[in-house]
């Protein structure tokens, strides 16, 4: 079966995830039976499209060269911006890897409502449009007979979505606790070994692992963003960002960390949901866990989740994610499952 893909977003993600299309095309015809081509594809200088089929390996010398899609021979246009290339893509999936921008969502808001309009199903890993408008975007995947897949928007290439919404689907879950933001779980521990905050965080820099602004990582956006997704998609609650409390880090000191030690605890920045007094809570904010607590086995360079149930118990999954393609197996394997 031939899947024709709009791919919006050729950065880190979108360039991994096509040359996984590309390497895994065997796997995917012989697995799957899938045939896997992508007719449009767009990044911030303009777009291509073609329903034969663009080339993945110009594709990707374009991008490596520094060039943009724009300037893909005979069918690349500068002109084009997203909305246009969505709605005369001759394509079954938007494929959406565009930044997360949790302000209005877009470019990925406008490019998904067109696509599930047009009854394409919606694969991303950007978790804007998601934080900002869950309901409204599954209601419209519902109403156009249509799916939007999203399992690689909380820590990547850990299934932490899928467990929660499909695996667990017959089980009441009563909590969910996760690590599920790399750079600050980095720093906390840089610091237990004796690094200042600020240095943990200049290092996490240098490395390439924390951006430059580090404001969403350190203050707990990115962590309650995560969040917000989880309690949509696995709590089925439909919560929004004001609904969580949130901390960041930059408030641990080295003392906090040797106090937690001397009792045999180690501070981590907690995602928690839990029920209280029958309500559900949404946190954000460095906790202190018993050294027995199975997150404290999700060290620096790792992001783990734990979701307690009524039927199954503990559930608890972690990943070593250095690189994206954790990620962008995780966007493929959601295209995967949309044919399953
Ligand atoms: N990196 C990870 O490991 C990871 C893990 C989980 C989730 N995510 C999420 O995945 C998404 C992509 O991340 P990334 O690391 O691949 O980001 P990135 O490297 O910054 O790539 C973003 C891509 O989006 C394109 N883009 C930005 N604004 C656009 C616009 N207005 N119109 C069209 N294209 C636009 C950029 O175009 P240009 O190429 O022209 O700049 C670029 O190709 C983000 O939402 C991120 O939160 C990333």
């Amino acid at each position: 079966m031939q899947v024709r893909l709009a791919v919006i977003g050729l950065g880190n993600v979108g360039k991994r995830f096509l040359e996984l299309v590309q390497s895994k095309h065997d796997l995917l015809k012989n697995r799957y039976d899938l045939d896997c081509v992508v007719t449009a594809a767009g990044d911030t200088s303009g777009g291509a499209s073609y329903f034969k089929a663009l080339d993945i390996p110009t594709i990707l010398e374009l991008k490596a060269s520094g060039k943009g899609i724009a300037a893909y021979p005979t069918h690349g246009r500068g002109e084009l911006n997203m909305l246009e290339l969505i709605r005369g893509a001759e394509a079954d999936v938007l494929v959406e890897n565009t930044l997360t921008n949790v302000k209005d969502g877009e470019p990925g808001l406008s490019t998904m409502r067109a696509a599930l309009g047009r009854k394409m199903h919606v694969v991303t890993a950007n978790k804007g449009p998601l934080v900002l408008a869950y309901p409204e975007l599954f209601a419209l995947a519902k109403q156009n007979g249509v799916k939007i897949y999203h399992s690689a928007t909380v820590a990547g290439g850990l299934p932490v979505v899928n467990i929660g919404r499909r695996d667990l689907g017959a089980c009441d879950i009563t909590k969910f606790e996760g690590i599920i933001n790399g750079t600050t779980n980095h720093i906390l521990q840089a610091m237990s070994q004796g690094e200042s905050f600020d240095a943990a965080l200049k290092h996490m820099q240098e490395l390439g692992i924390a951006e430059a602004d580090p404001t969403l990582d350190v203050d707990g956006w990115d962590a309650a963003n995560k969040l917000v997704i989880v309690a949509n998609a696995c709590l089925r609650l439909p919560v929004k960002l004001s609904d969580v409390r949130v901390e960041g880090i930059r408030g641990v000191t080295p003392e906090h960390i040797a106090q937690a030690r001397a009792q045999n605890q180690v501070i981590k920045l907690v995602a928690r949901a839990a029920r209280e007094l029958g309500s559900w809570k949404l946190t954000v904010r460095p906790e202190r866990l018993d050294a027995s607590h199975p997150l404290v086995q999700v060290p620096g360079g790792y992001m783990g989740v734990l979701y307690e149930t009524d039927i199954n118990g503990q559930i608890f999954a972690r990943i070593k994610e250095e690189n994206p393609y954790p990620t962008a197996a995780a966007v493929l394997r959601d295209v995967i499952n949309l044919y399953q």
